[in-house]
């Protein structure tokens, strides 16, 4: 039998509690051993609840206790999550996390720690949710260069999005839907702006790229500018508008960034639609590949945490290795990535012309008193030069 403990017993760390139960039997033939939680740590106690008897508030006990074996982190946020996290390493500890705070801000050194100390450091479902990303990134993608990721790797914006698609409605008005419904947090600050997409790509390019992509790099916009005009230009040009995370290679080496796009019909992420995430992945032989699925949620997100736990189960006196060393990956100006960009403005045509030479005019139903249109393709610093010429822009999109 091998005893693992819980830190952090909200939603996800339930859910682990909930799936282990559930699928005791086939994870128990999958891992070898039976699995069984010894410790639920969190700061409240939680009468009633099957893990009423586990429940401990001093992550010493765990620490201090050879027994536990895997350490599954749930709390979130950078602190104490490290702190604890590093001190079960240090003691010799498993440890999976479904914490992309900490895997953005703490991965490579943690990844260092398990190895000199022979334990894993997994973190699965950091990403995507429950879709399988990290894996296949880490053991089943080894053979490819990989040229392109890009990604909705967040359900509560991608919700958004398509029920401002659908409905026509502003974007206060589908932000308080999202929070009723429980997708969106009371502060929803981190999914609307961009900042928990931009956390998820800096993960997926720092495992890529075998180095260390500091998150502040990343040029990240949210979703908060996008208004039912914009989503009406959006249906007049059959497309549809996506928060999208990027990594591409370039010269001299990677771009990303996070903001949102226009996506044609054609696009692979085109019709992933409400809570669901999709990551698209290039590789140089490989070619396209997609990877669809819930993107969050308790027990999906369980699902991928308890598949590190089964992982590490098999591999307790090994240590898989993962290529991310804390060398710090300098990464290439998003200002050199070309797109083509629809803007909206309240210049004369003539003005436009001056500005961007020669352009594609869309227009939307029932949005009056302005130009919409499409540019050519070019750099994002050329785009802000033309762009500057104009005295009005009320908006920009980035067109995929
Ligand atoms: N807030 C995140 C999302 C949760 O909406 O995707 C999963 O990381």
């Amino acid at each position: 039998m091998i005893k693992a403990a819980i830190m952090g017993y909200g939603t996800v760390g339930s859910g682990v509690a909930e799936v282990l139960d559930i699928n005791r039997s086939s994870i128990t033939k999958r891992a070898g051993e039976e699995i069984t939680v010894k410790y639920v740590l969190d700061l409240r106690d939680f009468p009633g609840d099957p893990v009423q008897d586990k429940i401990v508030h001093d992550y010493q006990t765990i620490v201090n206790d050879p027994e536990v074996k895997i350490v599954v982190e749930t709390m979130g946020g950078v602190e104490p999550a490290y702190t604890f996290v590093k001190a079960m390493l240090e003691a010799g500890k498993h440890v999976t996390t479904s914490n992309k705070a900490l895997v953005a801000a703490k991965g490579a050194e943690l990844i260092a720690l398990a190895k000199e100390k022979n334990v894993n450091f997994m973190f699965e479902a950091s990403v995507g949710g429950g879709i399988p990303i990290i894996r296949p990134l880490n053991s089943s993608l080894t053979a490819d260069e990989i040229e392109e990721i890009t990604g909705i790797v967040n359900g509560t914006t991608n919700y958004m999005m398509t029920k401002m698609s659908e409905e026509g409605l502003e974007f206060d008005e589908v932000l308080r839907d999202a929070q009723e419904k429980g997708y969106a947090e009371k502060d929803p600050t981190a999914d609307i702006e961009g900042y928990d997409a931009c956390r998820k790509i800096a993960i997926l390019t720092s495992l890529v790229c075998g180095q260390q992509v500091d998150f502040e790099d990343i040029h990240t916009e949210g979703i908060t500018r996008i208004s039912a005009a914009d989503i009406k230009y959006a249906r007049a040009m059959g497309r549809a508008i996506k928060l999208l995370a990027c990594s591409k290679k370039a010269e001299g080496g990677y771009v990303a960034m996070v903001a949102p796009f226009l996506l044609p019909q054609t696009h692979p992420l085109y019709s992933v639609s409400g809570v669901f995430n999709a990551i698209f992945v290039h590789g140089n032989v490989l070619g396209d590949a997609m990877f669809y699925g819930s993107g969050a949620g308790k027990l999906p997100t369980a699902s991928a945490v308890v598949s590190d736990v089964v992982d590490i189960a098999k591999h307790l006196d090994v240590n898989i290795a993962v290529e991310w060393s804390s060398r710090k990956l300098e990464l290439v100006d998003y200002k050199s990535l070309k797109n083509r960009y629809f803007v909206r403005t309240t210049a004369e045509k003539a003005a436009v012309e001056q500005a961007f030479g020669s352009v594609e005019y869309v227009t939307a139903e029932g949005v009056t008193g302005e130009l919409g249109f499409l540019t050519e393709c070019m750099s994002e610093a050329d785009y802000e030069k033309c762009a500057a010429q104009l005295d009005v822009v009320l908006q920009m999109i980035r067109v995929a």
